[in-house]
């Protein structure tokens, strides 16, 4: 830990104790209520336990904790308990989402057919085996199958105008047995159906080279048999959550404090990829967010403050999304800013710097830089970025900045990213800087006597 620029103010204001003439009354009163503060805020800092953070990325690192798994649930029933056990009354937020199982096996043979098809299957596609004639059906809009007959035929489909599930749904509501889809631009492609819908029938996805020769075999050859054969696919509701534990702004009942109606965001995202333990990604910002709790517990505020940790954030922002649409007009309104720490503590990575959506400072990165520069000497720096849990709060209007440091280390999303890739300097770094921050937008202790 280091204070150096506080020792040199705190020594600064002694020395000028020592020999300002009386005169300078005013001046000292100033000064000292400065020295006041700036020793509570010295106390609350040096409060912040890196050793805390380090033990709970620990426990909760061990595996991946992959949105809607086991781990999850335990990793969610970690950070409750911890939540529960600094006095605060956490609420569990549930929440669904579609979880897709790609397919294991997909194969395309047709009749006749000399070139070698590769098929990819597009995202949503379910299983199944379907036989069928090859009926080529232009970009697949409903007025080129408005006059084909699709029933228990196996549709070929150009990609472009309007997208691959609606051109599924056509071809499935005219009885169509499966679809082969092709690229309309060369190289390869990934594709997806965008959501899971029970009228799905089969799909696979060919190259424009693929599709285009396949067009030509089958107005050749207009009785082209294929067989699609998709196995392993499987799309279910499933589950994750958030975890919510709120600070009210205290002493309501005294009178010499004005609760405001504010309300700040800490946020992290408590999940991971499959195949990494996430130790930086993002359990750092858990047990910051953590900690950060644990700190403001004791801390007289004017303003509500929101811990959260989110779940499904690896498959797009799923939980922050959820917990943005169900606030009300009346509490969004009521959100000055979200602080979300994300990847907040790898001994490999960059500085440290705040990412908004739009590249612009906000009330967020104003207060991070204030407390930057008295904690370090020097503002964190702020740049554009849209890849975590501060995206669905800066999209509904509020000031949110993603605290991460840049570059990213090498370990990102990898098996590497364990403890021991962890910085207890990096940890006490940004908590203390986002600390400040927030002491500064909520303190209270000035409505005192
Ligand atoms: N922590 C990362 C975001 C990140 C990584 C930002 C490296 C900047 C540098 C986050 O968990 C993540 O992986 N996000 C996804 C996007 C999300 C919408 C699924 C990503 O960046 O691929
Ligand atoms: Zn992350």
């Amino acid at each position: 830990m280091k204070y150096s620029i506080y020792k040199i103010v705190i020594t600064a204001i002694i020395g000028l104790c020592v020999i300002a003439p009386i005169a300078t009354f005013a001046t000292y009163y100033t000064n000292s209520q400065d020295e006041k503060s700036t020793n509570l805020e010295i106390n609350i800092l040096q409060s912040i336990d890196d050793d805390n953070m380090y033990k709970n990325i620990k426990s909760l690192s061990k595996k991946p904790r992959v949105a809607g798994t086991e781990q999850e649930d335990e990793a969610v029933g970690y950070i409750k308990k911890q939540f529960d056990s600094y006095g605060y009354k956490t609420e569990v937020q549930t929440f669904t989402f579609n979880d897709y199982t790609a397919p294991h096996t997909i194969e395309l043979t047709l009749d006749g057919f000399i070139h070698i098809v590769d098929p990819s299957a597009l995202e949503y596609s379910v299983s199944g085996h379907v036989v069928g004639e090859v009926i080529p059906a232009g970009l697949g809009k409903v007025k080129e199958l408005q006059h084909l007959d699709l029933a228990g035929k196996i549709v070929l489909i150009k990609r472009g105008d309007i997208s691959f599930k609606e051109k599924m749904l056509n071809a499935a509501k005219k009885g169509a047995a499966g679809v082969i889809f092709y690229n309309n631009a060369p190289g390869d492609i990934m594709g997806s159906l965008g959501e899971a819908n029970d009228s799905f029938i089969p799909a696979v996805l060919l190259t424009q080279a693929e599709g285009e020769k396949l067009v030509k075999q089958v107005k050749n050859n207009p009785d082209t048999q294929a067989t699609l054969n998709i196995e392993g696919a499987k799309s279910i509701t499933n589950i994750s959550h958030n975890v919510i534990a709120t600070k009210k702004p205290s002493n309501q009942n005294n009178s010499k404090i004005k609760a405001k109606h504010d309300i700040i965001v800490i946020s992290a995202h408590h999940d991971s990829v499959a195949g990494a333990p996430g130790a930086n990604d993002n359990a750092s910002g858990t047990a910051m967010t953590l900690e950060l709790a644990r700190i403001f517990k004791t801390i007289p505020s004017d303003t509500e403050i929101r811990f959260i940790t989110f779940g499904a954030e690896e498959l797009g922002l799923l939980g922050s999304n959820h917990y943005v649409d169900q606030l009300s007009a009346n509490e969004i309104g009521r959100i000055k800013a979200n602080f979300n720490l994300d990847m907040v503590g790898s001994k490999d990575a960059g500085k440290l710097t705040l990412e908004t959506i739009d590249d612009k400072p906000n009330l967020v990165t104003e207060l991070t830089q204030a407390a930057s520069l008295k904690l370090n000497g020097k503002p964190t720096p702020v740049n554009q970025g849209d890849r975590s849990d501060h995206v669905p709060f800066a999209k509904a209007g509020i000031p949110a900045a993603l605290f991460i440091h840049n570059p990213a280390e090498p370990w990102y999303h990898k098996p590497e990213d364990k403890i021991d890739k962890i910085s207890k300097a990096k940890l006490q770094d940004v908590a203390e800087i986002v600390t400040l921050a927030i002491m500064n937008q909520t303190r209270v202790e000035h409505y005192a006597k």
